[in-house]
């Protein structure tokens, strides 16, 4: 399938997706949200894809927001009556299981920090820099940066961002545990697509597990997680791969994975 806003590539079991609208500072309009549910779906159902990376295009943005021009021109009515950012938000990222990286360079603005945030970890360059400035047009973050800045870095934090619309840097980005790692922006996308391939390289079904198991952290009282946990572990041990596992590190080589 070809797209007219975003670029999909196969890099093995990795599929990179790039939000290419660079004069636009990559901004998410209703065509970039359309074309990455397709992606997205796509990417879900092929079983060769394994990990995913997205990415904006060009150094300087990875996402500056939602499209400011695009909403300007819509209706209120028109908001509610489409659900706008729904099928983005709930739907593909509910129904991804695969994981999948955001390799941030540049600005995460809005909803540009908000698709980082949906994905499982974020990797940033040096010069990403984060911010929920939506205050500053009179809303609210809309694709749940309220709700997943919160979590990832505590109320102080998140109210501070969301009420005064100021960017968090890469450095502090990391220290207020919003992002994983920090690189150099010459290393990012190479970093990215080396732990995306790093993970794709790992049982398939524990990979499957693991991403679910860390994303119930957030949904589940401790206890029933705890028993959450230990249910999956329990399914997991029965699998093929498990016997695998166990015996390629007594035998001291590398595990073959049948993802069953
Ligand atoms: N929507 C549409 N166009 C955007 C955009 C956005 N979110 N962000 C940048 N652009 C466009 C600019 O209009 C400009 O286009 P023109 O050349 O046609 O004028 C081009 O991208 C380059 O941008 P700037 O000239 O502004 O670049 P800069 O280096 O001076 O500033 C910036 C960079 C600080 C990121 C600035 O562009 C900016 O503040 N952008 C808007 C950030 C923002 O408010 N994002 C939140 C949007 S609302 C949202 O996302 C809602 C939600 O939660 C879902």
């Amino acid at each position: 399938m070809s797209y007219e806003t975003i670029l999909v590539e196969q890099h093995g079991p990795v599929t990179l997706f790039t939000i290419n609208r660079p004069q636009a500072l990559n901004a998410l309009n209703t065509q970039v949200l359309d074309e990455l549910v397709e992606a997205f779906a796509a990417f879900e159902a092929d079983p060769g894809q394994l990990c995913g990376v997205i990415t904006g295009a060009g150094e300087k943005a990875f996402v500056a927001g939602a499209d400011i021009k695009e909403m300007a021109e819509t209706p209120a009515s028109d908001f509610y009556a489409h659900d706008f950012f729904s099928r983005w938000t709930s739907h593909v990222v509910k129904q991804t299981r695969k994981p999948w990286i955001a390799a941030v360079n540049g600005f995460a603005l809005g909803g540009g920090c908000e698709v980082a945030m949906m994905a499982d970890f974020i990797i940033a360059s040096e010069s990403a820099r984060f911010g929920q400035p939506e205050i500053r047009l009179g809303v609210v973050p809309g694709m749940g940066g309220s709700q997943r800045l919160a979590r990832a870095v505590g109320k102080a934090k998140a109210m501070d961002m969301c009420l005064t619309g100021r960017m968090m840097d890469a450095a502090e980005a990391e220290r207020s545990g919003l992002v994983s790692r920090v690189v150099p922006a010459a290393k990012l996308l190479e970093t990215a697509l080396k732990v995306a391939a790093e993970i794709a390289g790992m049982p398939p079904l524990a990979v499957l597990a693991n991403k679910e198991l860390v994303n119930a952290a957030f949904e589940m009282p401790l206890d029933q997680g705890l028993i959450h946990e230990r249910r999956i572990f329990q399914v997991l041990v029965g699998t093929e791969d498990k016997a695998e596992g166990m015996a390629a590190f007594i035998e001291k080589r590398p595990g073959v994975w049948k993802g069953r």
